[in-house]
């Protein structure tokens, strides 16, 4: 017996695809299943103005597989000398959807973000005048405050009085992984959201350490109490239109993960969409996975909803993934939650 459920082709709302050989190799991975994703712009050196983003649009797209119909929605790096009228002109013709604040030293190639929030404050109100999404890495970056602390500490001293300050700012809050920001979305009525990544629906700090450290489970912001992955479960199934999926799929080299600084990253693109429906199954939320994955985030941006479907299939036997997709310069591991994934993407083809 197989049981098949038939989607509305997602979206993923937060995607690192890289440049040169990495982009062309797990390119393929996202467009096979996602009709559409919001590509973030930490790129060496970052995508910081219009012109940038355009041509990194037209690199992604002519490293599309042929025919494979795939939208990237571009983004600007929001830094201290973001020209606020270069980033109007681009959203405004529909070239850029979003602008991503990275805390300067949060996170990967986060070195040119931003340091003085205060700097900022015209861009940003720039943005809320012209209906910008900022999309917020948040966490703070002070040497002071508990890695696993930083998310909650972010919310309280840099996030709030930011949306206090500007109030008409549509804001996404990237990549939560506590019940703090669970919460805070929830206590807050409009224009603001959160993207929820696959692997934070799986894993626990415990997963990363006990037994040996995981390198491949080591993300930013790093996965934190099981409390947390609970409450995080819990919104992801909730069917409520402020939380949906953004997988934060980012991909490095094996031999930058599995070294004595690894990289932060879990690359989820692959088998994301089969880790989800085995998520919402354990919740019993099957029904809302189209929400999260395809309806939510759709809304939150003003886009159209896809026309085209994806559809997952279950079987009596555990799926086997590829365990790396290979690119010109090494391997890049695929997420493994280790546990048995019954789901599949149904005619996947690679
Ligand atoms: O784990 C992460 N990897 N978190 C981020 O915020 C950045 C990303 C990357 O670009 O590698
Ligand atoms: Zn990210």
């Amino acid at each position: 017996m197989t049981d098949l459920l038939k989607l509305t082709r997602p979206d993923d709302l937060h995607l690192h695809l890289r440049d040169g050989a990495m982009l062309k190799a797990v390119l393929p991975s996202s467009a096979a299943h996602f009709a559409r994703a919001l590509i973030m712009p930490n790129l060496v050196p970052p995508v910081v103005t219009a012109a940038q983003a355009s041509s990194y649009r037209d690199r992604i797209l002519s490293a599309l597989p042929d025919d494979q119909p795939f939208e990237p929605l571009m983004t600007l790096y929001l830094t201290e000398d973001t020209d606020p009228n270069d980033l109007s002109a681009a959203f405004q013709s529909g070239l850029i959807r979003a602008v991503k604040l990275y805390p300067a030293g949060a996170t990967t190639n986060s070195a040119s973000g931003v340091s003085n929030f205060e700097r900022v404050r015209p861009v940003l109100e720039r943005m809320a005048d012209i209906g910008c999404p900022l999309c917020v890495h948040g966490e703070v970056t002070d040497d002071a405050v508990d890695i696993f602390d930083r998310e909650a500490v972010f919310i309280d001293r840099v996030l709030d009085p930011l949306r206090r300050a500007t109030p008409e700012l549509r804001v996404v809050m990237e990549h939560i992984t506590t019940a703090q920001g669970v919460d805070y979305v929830r206590a807050n009525a409009s224009g603001l959201a959160a993207t929820i990544t696959t692997h934070h629906l799986f894993l626990n700090r415990n997963h990363i350490l006990v037994g040996g450290i995981k390198p491949h489970y080591y993300c930013l912001p790093v996965a934190k109490r099981e409390e947390h992955r609970l409450a995080l479960r819990k919104a992801a199934t909730s069917g409520d239109d402020r939380f949906f999926l953004g997988t934060d799929s980012a991909p490095h080299l094996d031999h930058h993960k599995e070294s004595a600084c690894g990289c932060a990253g879990c690359f989820t693109a692959l088998n994301t969409m089969p880790l989800l429906a085995h998520v919402f199954e354990e919740e019993a939320a099957l029904d809302k996975l189209e929400a999260f994955t395809s309806l939510n985030g759709a809304k939150f941006y003003k886009l159209p909803v896809n026309q085209d479907t994806l559809t997952l299939e279950k079987s009596q036997t555990p799926v086997r993934f590829a365990k790396t997709v290979a690119s010109e310069e090494g391997d890049v591991t695929v997420f493994d939650p280790r546990v048995s994934i019954y789901w599949q993407v149904q005619n996947h083809v690679l």
